[in-house]
This record gives C-alpha cells, sequence and structure tokens, in this order.
C-alpha cells in the first residue's frame, strides 16, 4: 500500500546485483516499506542502470511497492512496460517530458501512482500548475545518475517550500527526497517536510544491510 507517512525507500542501484534476491529480502526483514528503483538511460543522465527486465525480477522477489524513478528522455514510450513490469509509482522528470500533464494522466490511466521529479538546478515554479494532478513530488537532492554523492544544502528549503504549497492548497501530494540521505541529513530532510526519504549508500554501501536500516529509521521515529 503506498501511504503518507515517514518512510525509508531503499534504493536497489547501490544493492550488490550478485546477491540481489538476499540483499531485498534482508532490506524487507529489517522492515522496509517500499523499494525505489533508478531507471537510467545514459542520456538523460550521465550513466546507464537497469529497465523493465530487472524490475519484473525484482517484483518476482518482494511483494512490497516497486517506487520506480525514470530518469529517461521521452519516458512515454515505456510507461506500459514499467507497469506491467510490477511499478506502483512511477515518477518522471518535469525536465524530460514535453507535455507533462499527458504523461502523468497516462501513468494514472495505467493504474500506476504518477510522481513528478526536479533537478537539483530546477526551480519548483515549473511544478505549479501539475501538483494538483500528482500523487508524489521527488525533489533531487543531488544531480542525477549516481549513488553516494553529497547532498545538496539548498535542497532543505526547496523542501520547505514545496511543503508549504502543498498545504497552501489543501492537497495530500507525497514528497519524497532523493541523494545523500544518511544519519547527518536525515533529520533536517524530515523537519522540512518530507515523507519519501530515498538511501542507496547509506543502506547498502557497507553491506551491514539490517544495522544500517534500523539505524536510519530510529531517526525518522
Ligand atoms: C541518483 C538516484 C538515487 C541514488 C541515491 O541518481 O536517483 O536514487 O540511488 O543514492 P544515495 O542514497 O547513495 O545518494
Ligand atoms: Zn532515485
Amino acid at each position: 500500500m503506498i501511504e503518507r507517512k515517514v518512510l525509508i525507500a531503499p534504493s536497489i542501484l547501490s544493492a550488490d546485483f550478485a546477491h540481489l534476491e538476499s540483499d531485498i529480502q534482508r532490506a524487507e526483514s529489517a522492515g522496509t516499506a517500499l523499494f525505489h528503483l533508478d531507471v537510467m538511460d545514459g542520456h538523460f543522465v550521465p550513466n546507464i542502470s537497469f529497465g523493465p527486465g530487472v524490475i519484473r525480477t525484482i517484483n518476482s522477489i518482494t511483494k512490497l511497492p516497486l517506487d520506480t524513478h525514470l530518469m529517461i528522455e521521452s519516458p512515454d514510450r515505456f510507461l506500459e512496460q514499467f507497469r506491467d513490469a510490477g511499478s506502483d509509482i512511477l515518477t518522471v522528470h518535469v525536465e524530460a517530458c514535453r507535455h507533462l500533464h499527458r504523461t502523468v494522466s497516462r501513468i494514472k490511466e495505467l493504474g500506476m501512482k504518477a510522481g513528478v521529479s526536479l533537478n537539483p538546478a530546477t526551480p519548483l515554479s515549473l511544478i505549479h500548475e501539475i501538483l494538483p494532478y500528482v500523487d508524489l513530488i521527488l525533489i533531487m537532492s543531488v544531480n542525477p545518475g549516481f549513488g553516494g554523492q553529497k547532498f545538496i544544502e539548498t535542497s532543505i528549503e526547496k523542501i520547505t517550500h514545496l511543503s508549504v504549497l502543498i498545504k497552501e492548497n489543501n492537497l495530500s501530494t507525497i514528497i519524497e527526497v532523493d541523494g545523500g540521505i544518511d544519519s547527518t541529513t536525515i533529520k533536517r530532510v524530515i523537519d522540512a517536510g518530507a515523507h519519501y526519504l530515498v538511501a542507496g549508500n547509506a543502506i547498502f554501501g557497507d553491506r551491514n544491510i539490517e544495522t544500517n536500516f534500523k539505524q536510519l529509521h530510529s531517526l525518522t521515529l
């Protein structure tokens, strides 16, 4: 189930792909409520990750919701494939969509929750009109493309502004934050108004998956 509360979303990008099944099961047994899946095409971002095939495999390993983050150009071409692979939330980048309202409408028509993401240098003003139509806004707190980067501090102010905007409009939009979330940044991000905290390196980096999840989770309480 997709809920609007404070949750950590482990990013599979930092998992060990030779042990994907056990990494997913370990995160799940530690108490994870959803997984964040980073799709990269080598065009929108300077990196290539995985696509619907891997997501289908992940969907066969876990029953938890799959939060798919598309860092790809012209995502409209693939929306159905990502739904069929098992995505529950599908997030596209505002910078990659020419007709964002059409894309968001199609994601919802396909039965998924619709998310829209903004790069660190993209102003919040670009999502004013689409806000009432989306279930989730994903604020990038690093430049997308790689795990393990440093949190960009000005993201805090952006999250605060978004939180105010959502309240002013009486909406129940989920705020997700992605990049550089660890024990030193998580509290400030939550205080600014975030609900879903994506964490890759901080969960999978040193392989102490259960301990890392529990430690980060304790900071959300
Ligand atoms: C970056 C991805 C993130 C990434 C976060 O482009 O969108 O989801 O996995 O990794 P960390 O938590 O290591 O910054
Ligand atoms: Zn992501």
